[in-house]
Order: structure tokens, then sequence, then C-alpha cells
């Protein structure tokens, strides 16, 4: 069971110290770390997306590694290459940044498409296969991208498929309040003066290891199991939204939920779920999974919006 003292919480801690407002992305990226998923966080430049993962690496135990996407990286730049030795006339394979604990890819969206599928089989799978070699990525393996949406030229969009990895996609927007900007700019300016230290997070590989099974133990009622069912259902045909839907949400969906509702139980100190950690979580883990079709577009509704409409359309109990 967590309480404030627990590593997990003060890593929470000093990862939320160093950002203005986004505690919800910094619980989110908790959620993502103890259900052992991928979280895609989306939003405009400038609102700290990157500080926010760079302050996770640096306080996770583990190493990081980070990749700043661009049209021309190949796949061989993620998962590495062989590299001929003259000295022993042989061939070594060199890691690439993927054989990291936690991956920051950067710009995802900037990835042409063999890089994106190489990354996408990483995520999925747990290995990448170079040269015809399949090899094991390190345990843990977590993800985190970014994109803008508001960038079009030279990028290449996420297959539609491929979104299913992520176990999150959170949508971020500008600070709402003029006292947040404000703080942001006193936070920043002092840093300029004086370069922040990162307190030390006491959190071991083994720790983390131990919170992870003990959200996977979070318990899950029968009637909860069969409400986030009911959620997924109402996308499928026959479902209350199935009339706007081109591809209704998979059982990965399912499942991403539910781990995402026990994990955010775990962070709240309930060795159960409640249908409020289901309805929290329910459009970071669906949105992205349920493709409107293209006159549920013409209308303006959106993976979101559908969501909220299932949201409202289907009661806990
Ligand atoms: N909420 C915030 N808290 C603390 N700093 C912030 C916040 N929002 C913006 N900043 C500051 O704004 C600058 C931009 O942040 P960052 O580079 O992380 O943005 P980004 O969202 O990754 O942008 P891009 O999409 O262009 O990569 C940094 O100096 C960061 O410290
Ligand atoms: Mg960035």
């Amino acid at each position: 069971m967590n309480d404030m003292s627990h590593p997990i919480a003060l890593l929470g801690s000093e990862v939320a110290a160093g950002l203005i407002g986004h505690e919800e992305l910094v619980e989110r990226l908790l959620i993502a770390l103890l259900a052992s998923g991928h979280v895609l966080i989306e939003g405009p430049p400038g609102i700290a997306k990157t500080r926010a993962v760079k302050r996770l690496a640096a306080c996770l135990p583990g190493s990081h590694a980070r990749i700043q996407c661009t049209p021309d990286l190949l796949p061989s730049d993620l998962t590495g290459t062989q590299v001929f030795r003259p000295e022993t006339g042989g061939f070594d394979f060199v890691p690439g940044p993927l054989f990291h604990a936690l991956v920051l890819v950067d710009e995802i969206n900037r990835a042409p498409p063999k890089v994106q599928s190489a990354l996408l089989e990483a995520m999925a799978e747990g290995q990448v296969t170079s040269s015809g070699v399949t090899r094991p990525l390190p345990d843990p393996f977590m993800v985190v991208a970014t994109q803008n949406p508001i960038e079009h030229e030279g990028t290449f969009p996420l297959p539609e498929a491929q979104m299913d990895r992520f176990l999150l996609h959170l949508s971020l927007g500008l600070p709402p309040l003029a006292e947040q900007e404000r703080a942001i700019l006193d936070l920043v300016a002092a840093e300029r003066i004086a370069p922040p230290a990162l307190a030390s997070v006491p959190l071991t590989a083994d720790t983390l290891h131990e919170a992870k099974a003990e959200a996977a133990r979070v318990h899950l009622a029968p009637a909860l199991k069969d409400f986030i069912v009911r959620l997924v259902m109402a996308s499928r045909p026959g479902g209350a939204v199935a009339q706007w839907v081109e591809h209704p949400i998979s059982p990965r969906g399912t499942l991403a939920l539910a781990a995402a509702a026990q994990a955010r139980a775990w962070l709240r100190a309930r060795d159960y779920a409640l249908p409020e950690d289901v309805i929290a979580l329910a459009p970071d883990a669906l949105a992205h999974r349920l493709i409107p079709s293209w006159t549920a577009i013409g209308e303006g509704r959106t993976g979101r919006s559908l969501v909220a409409d299932i949201m409202r359309a289907i009661e806990p109990w």
C-alpha cells in the first residue's frame, strides 16, 4: 500500500515540484509506470512536455535515453547497428537508444513510418529485431512519446492501429490562469540564476517492481469489471455510439483501462478500485483507440467527444 512517504509518492512530488500545474500529467505518468504502459503526450509547443518527462527520467532508477525524431531518422538509429571490428574481423552489435528503461521519444510524428513501426514493435513486444536478430529490451521498458498536434508539415501521423499500443494518450493545453503563467516565469527565471538540484528519490528497481505487483493485485470488483466492459462495448456494433465509429475500442483498451484504474487506486492508498478510478481514466485510456467515422468527423466529433458520450450513456452500476 502506498502512503505519502512511499518512494513512488516522493517520486511524484519531486517531478511535480519542477512543474507549474500538470498534477494530472504527473499522476498519469506514475499510473503508466505502475501499469507497465507507454504514454503519448500531445499538446501545443512550450508547455513543459519535455521538461516533465526529463524530470521523471532523472528521478527514476535505471537508465534513460532521449530520441529527437526527424524525418531522416533510420530504424537502426533506434535499435542499434552491427559495427565492424577490424581487431577481430567480426561484427559487434552496438545497442541503440531503445535499450534503456525509460525512452523519451520527442516529436514522434516527425519520425518516418519505418522508424515508428520499429518503435511500436518494441513497445508491443518488448523486443527489437535488427539485421535478422531479435533481442529483448530491458524490463521495465517504458516509452513516453510527445507530439505536437498543430504541426502538419513534414510530419507522419501515427498509424491509427498503432496508437493502441499506448496505455494512455494525454492531451494537454495551455496554462489556464495568469497566476500559473506568472509562476512559470518566476520558476524559470530563478533557475537561470541558480540551476536547481533534483532531490534524490529513494526509489530502487526492487521497490518499483514490488509496487507494480501490488498495483496488479488491487481488487477489481466483478461489477466494476462489467462497467469497464460495458464502456468498451458501447463503441462496438449495436452500442451507444456505434453509429459514429469506424473502428471500435479493442480488448487492449479494456485491459488498459482496468490496469490504469488499479494503479490509480494504489496511488490513492486503496487496495480496491472504485468507479471514480475508471471514470477519471476512461478518456485517456480509451479515446485514442476509437476511430470516428467520416460522418462523425464531419459533425465535429472526436474520439474524446465519443468517449464523453459513452460516459453519459453508461452508468457504473
Ligand atoms: N507548466 C510549466 N511548469 C514549468 N515550466 C514550464 C511550464 N510550462 C512551460 N515551462 C517552461 O517552458 C519551456 C518549454 O518547455 P518544454 O521544452 O518542456 O516544452 P514542450 O512542451 O516540450 O515544447 P515542444 O512541443 O516545443 O517540444 C521550458 O523552459 C519550461 O521550463
Ligand atoms: Mg518538447
